[in-house]
């Protein structure tokens, strides 16, 4: 990324992230720019990470890369606001805002720009996240490789080719930790309810949940086969999988998931219509 001006517009919690990332990885401080609304918040970000301030056109007008990292509510109110057209080279459009569609952000931005849409989680707030991209027709394949090395910044990166895939992206990852916080509030409220001190429960499950994470992902073996290693004949947890089976708990899950996904399908639906 070297010569290259990264701009933030929006200098909350996931540019923070973002940008922290990026200054680990070795991009200079000198490179980023950040605008944001609330002024004392931008102070202290640039205070802190030795970035420069600027206003959302000036960050228009001279960045390579336009991170678009504020709500989706204010989306269509900046991007109408910013003047683009004025720049001999059309900078590359990185979207993190859920349910902005890369039609909604060329309506407003006003001409065929190259516009990458990103889907990050919280974990991306301790490097650990994992984005969903989608590229626009108009990203060239260099374009592809730069939006992926800034979204490294906190975490790895999956492409769809199907811009519709994100709403499923958002459903699995982007609203995922929270089904995982559930899940371990689940197991540490039933942890205490016999009889182990929060502090013991705390540590039992929140250990067990990273160390199920990095098996799986560190085993060449499928999930479900490490289930099934877990599981001996008539044990202790054949008993307890066999009590979320009865419970319908796949069922439900695949319920829950489409039901998020039905959600960021109308609420870009919501965005789009009050153009
Ligand atoms: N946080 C997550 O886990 C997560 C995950 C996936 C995607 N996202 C997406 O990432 C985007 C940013 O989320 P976030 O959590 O970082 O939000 P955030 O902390 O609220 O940051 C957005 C920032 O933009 C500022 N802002 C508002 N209007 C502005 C304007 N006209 N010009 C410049 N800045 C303006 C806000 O200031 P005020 O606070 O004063 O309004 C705020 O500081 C959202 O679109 C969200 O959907 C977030």
């Amino acid at each position: 990324m070297k010569g290259v001006t990264i701009g933030f517009i929006g200098a909350g919690n996931m540019a923070n992230s973002l940008i922290r990332g990026l200054l680990a990885t070795g991009v200079p401080a000198s490179s980023i720019l950040a605008s944001d609304i609330d002024l004392e918040k931008l102070q202290v970000l640039v205070t802190n990470s030795r970035i420069s301030s600027a206003t959302n056109q000036q960050i228009a007008d001279s960045a390579d890369v336009v991170i678009l990292a504020i709500k989706p509510q204010v989306m269509e109110k900046v991007c109408s606001e910013v003047e683009l057209d004025q720049t001999s080279a059309l900078p590359l459009i990185v979207s993190i805002a859920a349910g902005i569609t890369s039609g909604h952000l060329q309506d407003w931005l006003g001409r065929q720009h190259a516009i990458v849409r990103c889907m990050p989680n919280t974990p991306a707030l301790i490097g650990k996240g994992i984005s969903g991209l989608f590229a626009n027709v108009n990203v060239s394949s260099k374009q592809k490789q730069l939006a992926e090395k800034l979204m490294n910044a906190v975490g790895p990166c999956v492409w769809v080719d199907d811009e519709s895939d994100i709403d499923t992206v958002t459903a699995v990852s982007g609203s995922g930790p929270a089904y995982f916080f559930l899940f371990i509030e689940a197991m540490r409220d039933a942890a205490r309810e016999m009889g182990l001190s929060d502090e013991t429960a705390n540590a039992l499950v929140y250990q067990t949940a990273v160390g199920a994470a990095e098996l799986a992902i560190s085993s060449e073996e499928d999930v479900a086969e490490l289930r099934r290693k877990v599981t001996s004949p008539g044990g202790t947890t054949e008993k307890a999988l066999r009590t979320f089976e009865e419970g319908r708990l796949r069922e439900l899950v695949e319920r829950a998931l489409k039901a998020a996904r039905n959600r960021s399908i109308e609420l870009a639906n919501e965005f789009g219509s009050n153009e």
